[in-house]
């Protein structure tokens, strides 16, 4: 079936997560930090995700902003740094302003090109969005950006995937869901989306019932996958 509708998750996908922590330990006067900065942006990352999937197990929502923020407090603790109130509000106001990965508008560009419908579908929270939506300048290269929030419950519960069909009238097999987290990827194609898995890191793949359909370094490809 032709693809109509091309869905994007939004954080490490569209919008590079470690850009946050990389442009703080540039600034001056951040030498400790700079020392660190790796480990405390893949913890940040690792303990924002496994909260998310942990408050969806036992029925303990809240919305992403508050993940992230215990994510960062159980990062910088781990590391040392977690008595410095400065950079931890400079990291959090530095993840409103995430840079989009260089590809991004152009490849959104050609798919509305091509007549396919564009969308994020993230656990972010919409305020958290709009926010790396505007910094990105990509608003306009996009039909919506749909949001966890109201569904209550992070992803990968498939009603956060039934808000696709729901928006765009759409059956699961006309949609491509794109995505680097490989987690979210084996859902969607569990789900019954086609999904690309956008493997930056050259990770393995994610040892789960789905596997995505098509895998990818970048998102450069993904006109020519909707187009196919
Ligand atoms: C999101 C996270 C999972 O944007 O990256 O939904």
């Amino acid at each position: 079936m032709a693809i109509t509708t091309c869905i994007f998750d939004a954080y490490g996908t569209l919008f590079d997560v470690g850009a946050a922590a990389r442009h703080a330990a540039a600034e001056p006067g951040r030498e400790a930090f700079a020392k660190d900065w790796p480990q405390i942006a893949e913890h940040w990352r690792l303990k924002q995700l496994q909260y998310t999937w942990l408050r969806a197990v036992v029925n303990a929502h809240t919305d992403f902003w508050q993940v992230t923020q215990d994510g960062l407090d159980w990062a910088l603790e781990f590391s040392g740094h977690g008595d410095d109130p400065e950079l931890r509000e400079r990291l959090l106001q530095l993840y409103w302003e995430l840079e989009a990965y260089p590809e991004v508008p152009a490849m959104l560009n050609a798919l509305k090109s091509q007549g396919i419908n564009t969308a994020i579908l993230s656990n972010g929270s919409p305020a958290m969005l709009d926010g790396a939506v505007q910094s990105a300048g990509i608003g306009d290269v996009l039909d919506d950006v749909l949001s966890v929030e109201s569904v209550g419950i992070f992803k990968p519960a498939s009603v956060v995937y039934d808000l696709v069909g729901k928006r765009f009238d759409c059956a699961a097999k006309e949609v491509l869901f794109v995505s680097s987290n490989g987690w979210d990827a084996a859902a969607a194609a569990g789900y019954g989306f086609a999904t690309a898995w956008v493997n930056r890191a050259g990770d393995p793949v994610d040892r789960l019932p789905a596997k995505p359909d098509h895998f990818l370094n970048d998102l450069t490809g993904i006109p020519g996958l909707a187009g196919a």
